[in-house]
């Protein structure tokens, strides 16, 4: 039996998209190689930029959406997609009212993305720099407030500038009760570094992964000054 051949799992759809299919399977046959193949690759090449050799774990990826108003959430933002665990839950709840974007910086990855997440018009996969996805919304004519930003970037191995850049786009455009949520694998290490820069800063432990990770949740940015300074 050839990859072809094989038996795929039924992906799931969404019952508020009822006329989408949405692949949350990576493509049969998967060109370029399996999702962990293509992080391995992305990270053996660009190092700290990728941080990870392996996609989150779907655990992982459901914590990080985990509490988010379906109902209210007009536009929501992914930044650092990767092979897309967070988008594939993602999908699997938006609502025809809100509107995705995913913005990938590598082009292996964000092609894998567009390949598996083809045909859902309110979603939007960019390939791009997460700095500049306030400018990304503005070219499409997209809302310029964000409920929720989900970032599986690797802030902490990021300059600090470019850290701070992101951080800023993000809190300028997130909605006054909106969340910024980033992922990571060193559960609570970075905890003093996200206080800094939000008010209000709750971790949310994900043992089930490999290695155990969590989610912070952040709410009210500190402000631009209060980044200048670190
Ligand atoms: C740790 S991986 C996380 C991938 C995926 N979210 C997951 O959970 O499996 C970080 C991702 O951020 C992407 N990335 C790094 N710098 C970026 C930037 N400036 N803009 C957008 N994406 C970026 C990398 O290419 C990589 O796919």
């Amino acid at each position: 039996m050839t990859a072809h051949e094989m038996p795929v799992a039924k992906a799931k759809t969404n019952p508020n998209l009822p006329h989408l299919q949405p692949d949350a399977q990576p493509p049969v046959g998967r060109p370029g190689g399996p999702d962990w193949w293509l992080m391995m690759k992305a990270f053996l090449t660009q190092g700290k930029k990728v941080a990870s050799c392996a996609p989150s774990s779907a655990v992982m990826a459901r914590k990080m959406i985990d509490g988010i108003d379906w109902d209210a959430a007009k536009c929501i933002v992914e930044l650092g997609a990767g092979t897309g665990p967070i988008t594939a839950q993602l999908v699997q709840r938006l609502k025809p009212h809100t509107r995705a974007v995913v913005i990938e910086l590598d082009p292996m990855l964000c092609a894998r993305l567009k390949a598996r997440f083809h045909g859902i018009p309110n979603l939007d996969i960019i390939q791009g720099d997460a700095a500049a996805f306030d400018k990304y919304l503005a070219e499409r004519g997209l809302p310029h407030e964000v409920d929720h930003v989900l970032s599986g970037l690797p802030l902490p191995s990021f300059p600090k500038e470019l850290r701070g850049a992101i951080l800023e786009t993000s809190a300028r455009a997130l909605s006054a009760h909106g969340t910024f949520r980033q992922l990571t694998v060193m559960p609570l290490v970075y905890y003093k570094m996200y206080s800094r820069y939000f008010e209000d800063v709750k971790f949310r432990f994900v043992p089930w992964n490999l290695p155990p990770g969590g989610v912070y949740l952040c709410r009210g940015f500190r402000g631009v000054g209060a980044t200048a300074a670190m």
